[in-house]
């Protein structure tokens, strides 16, 4: 069968990629582009570890054909940190030591984003509903969200 050849901005790169009808844009980032950030849970759209941005706005990229990454701005976890310097929410992730085994917190992290950007001062409350597509099998929440409220803080200079 002939491959697709798709075009689309990721972390902010012109990219280009070749891919069958039926993969997913999870399978063209982790099998294509080498990019394991972004993990694979359950592939059902239930467990957040997919966790992605298109065109700004968050996405399970296991329910995301790689062919429908035409043309949009992609997200993902590798996009967050700045060279060297991590994003305030892989900081206090660290310092609130939000993670254990890891295989949640780019999901997370990049859903996490998402809402700061879209609400720089969310209560709890909201930051619970906000992840609760986002399975941590792990921590328990408390730290995940005191992480986030923290870096909330921190990015508005409070
Ligand atoms: S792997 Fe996509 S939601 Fe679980
Ligand atoms: S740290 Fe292991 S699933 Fe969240």
């Amino acid at each position: 069968m002939s491959k697709h050849h798709i075009s689309f901005t990721l972390n902010g790169d012109p990219t280009e990629v070749l891919c069958d009808t039926q993969t997913t844009l999870l399978e063209v980032l982790r099998d294509e582009l080498e990019l394991t950030g972004t993990k694979e849970g359950c592939s059902t759209g239930d467990c957040g570890a997919c966790s992605v941005t298109v065109d700004g706005r968050l996405v399970c990229s296991c329910l995301m054909l790689g062919v429908e990454a035409q043309g949009k701005s992609i997200g993902t976890i590798e996009g967050m940190a700045v060279g060297d310097k991590l994003h305030p929410l892989q900081q206090k992730f660290l310092e609130h030591h939000a993670l254990q085994c890891g295989i949640c917190t780019p999901g997370i992290l990049v859903a996490s984003k998402a809402l700061l950007e879209k609400n720089p001062n969310p209560t709890e409350t909201e930051v619970r509903y906000w992840l609760a597509g986002n399975l941590c099998r792990c921590t328990g929440y408390d730290k995940i969200i005191r992480a986030v409220m923290d870096a909330a803080a921190e990015m508005r200079g409070a």
